[in-house]
């Protein structure tokens, strides 16, 4: 866009000028005129027109409709820092035309993740992104409180007895990984000193599928990864960008792929559910199984499709955010080996055998292993891999006083239809509130006095302010500085899934491998949905034990 208003659209101006005269070369200079006259319009309107005082200050931009979104899109953690400097906590800034009102800081957060769900709606500002892509009748497509139902159901997926089960088969689909992956053949046949490496995303993408599969999704969909499961969740994954988000319907293949992957997969699992009926085969400790067991509090049973839905709404939900974080992580321990060290350390006190062996960790085991933990929670508060949590607003809201401009007194008011956004992310590395606020240094998780210890208390207090939204008590936490996984009724239920699965999974590649950082650390990129390390990401890895 800003090429054709500089060079090339002055060029094509003159053009046009040499070629034309009368009345139409006034008309097609007028014409050519258009999109600098809407710029100048929308600049002088920024400047001059009067002010609602009442409405939170709008972000300067120089494109009319577009707004912002360039600055936001490429990174948005710069854009709300800056912006922070110049309007304070709130602001408002344009995203193709829609109103993002954003509120920082531990308070903004609790204000949009705390707010009622009559005045601030999720499934408004993220029903037309993602039922296409999860289905009917479940998450966004419905009312919230129908949706705090599902989430009990998962919840039952997710109990203890079955995270139990889960943490052998994590190690042995890892251990089955390495040892048939391409990617790491390289280096069993050669001598000590040589390095294999690999692409960090592309390998944890696979293992987090595989893991996620063998536990969660379930048999049927373990053995169909290798054959056409894994194109249909790609052709799937592909319906799930910020351009889906942004524009909910275009003529463009990979929507018309989406929509189709759709539809075979939402099939799949619903013959999946037909042939166990059928069969009465037992699967114990799956997600479907728990799911299929489930009624609303109106005796409705939960229907096939919706459970094929939800399905499909976990295995989203739960692949990008998983591999991510995971990938992150190595990429921290190759670029610090010592803290890797530290990790294998702790492996070989609690679980050696001191032959170079050692035993499986149980559920339990992985609650007590604060070096583990706290590499995974310092990776989530550097690179929590939601930056932006929105609600489309329904009626009216006002901004707290103590929130909206503390010393001028004003209050703000956020009017129907615009949208708001929180931004855990940036309380995350707020250096008002973490020392070294952008160094990965896990220790800071093991001083009782830090700001560290006091947020994650604040996040997860087990004696602290409990609230029950409809799918069990959970911790309030709206307003600590630390929200890898949100707050309030629409808090991640998968967050000890993950933990589980993140622990289990970096433990059994620590346990085998060494890593090294042979470029300099990713920056973040903000292009996809989920906060991804930009390409390249090769890590080097050596095997701890030759056979
Ligand atoms: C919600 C993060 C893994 C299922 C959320 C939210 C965040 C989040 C920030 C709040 C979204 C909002 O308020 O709009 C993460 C992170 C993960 C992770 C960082 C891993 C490191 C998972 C997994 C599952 C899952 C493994 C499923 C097994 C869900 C569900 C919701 C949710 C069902 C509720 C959405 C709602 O109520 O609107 N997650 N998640 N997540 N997550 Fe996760």
């Amino acid at each position: 866009y800003f090429s054709l208003t500089s060079d090339s659209w002055t060029g094509f101006i003159a053009d046009a000028q040499s070629r034309l005269s009368g009345s139409p070369r006034l008309l097609i200079l007028a014409l050519c005129n258009i999109p600098l006259i809407a710029v100048a319009l929308n600049v002088l309107w920024q400047l001059i027109a009067p002010r609602d005082p009442s409405l939170p200050p709008v972000v300067f931009h120089w494109l009319p409709f577009i707004g912002s979104a360039p600055s936001y899109g490429n990174d948005p953690l710069k854009f709300f820092f800056e912006c922070r400097e110049k309007y304070g906590e709130v602001f408002t800034f344009i995203l193709f035309g829609r109103k993002v009102t954003v509120t920082l800081g531990p308070k903004g957060n609790n204000f949009v993740l705390g707010g009622k769900s009559l005045s601030l709606s999720a499934e408004d500002a993220y029903t037309h992104l993602t039922t296409p892509v999860f289905g009917k009748d479940v998450v966004y497509d419905v009312p919230n409180e129908v949706f705090m139902e599902q989430k009990k159901f998962v919840k039952v997926g997710l109990s203890t007895e079955n995270l139990r089960a889960y943490v052998g088969m994590i190690d042995q689909e890892v251990q089955e990984f390495l040892r048939r992956d391409a990617s790491f053949q390289v280096f069993q046949k050669n001598a000590t000193e040589e390095w294999g490496s690999f692409d960090v995303l592309k390998v944890l993408s696979e293992i987090t599928i595989l893991t996620a599969s063998r536990t969660l999704q379930g048999k049927e969909i373990r053995d169909s990864l290798d054959k056409h499961f894994a194109d249909l969740f790609s052709d799937l994954d592909g319906g799930f960008t910020p351009i889906n988000f942004l524009f909910p319907n275009l003529p463009l293949e990979s929507y018309r792929k989406r929509d189709v992957a759709h539809a075979k997969m939402s099939q799949f699992y619903q013959d999946i559910l037909r042939k166990r009926k059928e069969t009465g085969s037992e699967y114990e400790h799956d997600m479907m199984a728990a799911l299929m067991n489930q009624a609303y509090r109106n005796g409705r049973p939960l229907p096939d499709h919706e459970i094929a839905h939800i399905m499909i709404a976990l295995l989203m939900a739960g692949q990008h955010t998983s591999s991510a974080t995971g990938s992150w992580t190595l990429l921290h321990l190759a670029e610090k080996p010592e803290v890797a060290d530290a990790i294998y350390r702790e492996q070989v006190e609690h679980f050696g055998s001191g032959d170079g062996h050692f035993r499986t960790m149980t559920y339990e085991d992985i609650k007590k292993l604060p070096v583990l933990d706290s590499i995974i929670r310092e990776t989530l508060r550097l690179h929590p891999p939601i930056h932006s949590i929105m609600r489309k607003v329904r009626e009216e809201v006002i901004v707290p006083p103590t929130l909206s401009a503390p010393s001028e007194n004003r209050t703000f008011v956020v009017p129907k239809g615009y949208y708001v956004l929180a931004c855990p992310a940036v309380a995350q590395v707020d250096p008002r509130i973490w020392r070294n606020a952008d160094t990965w240094d896990p220790t800071r998780w093991s001083d009782p006095e830090g700001a560290a210890a006091k947020a994650f208390t604040e996040y997860n207090d087990e004696h602290g302010e409990k609230v029950d939204f409809g799918f069990g008590l959970v911790s309030k936490g709206t307003d600590s500085p630390y929200q890898p996984f949100g707050a309030g009724r629409h808090r991640c239920i998968g967050e000890q899934f993950a933990y589980l699965q993140l622990g289990t999974l970096i433990a059994t590649l620590i346990r085998s491998l060494e890593f090294r950082l042979p470029g300099p650390f990713p920056a973040h990129n903000y292009h996809t949905m989920i906060t991804l390390p930009k390409d390249p990401r090769i890590v080097q890895y050596r095997r701890r034990h030759h056979d």
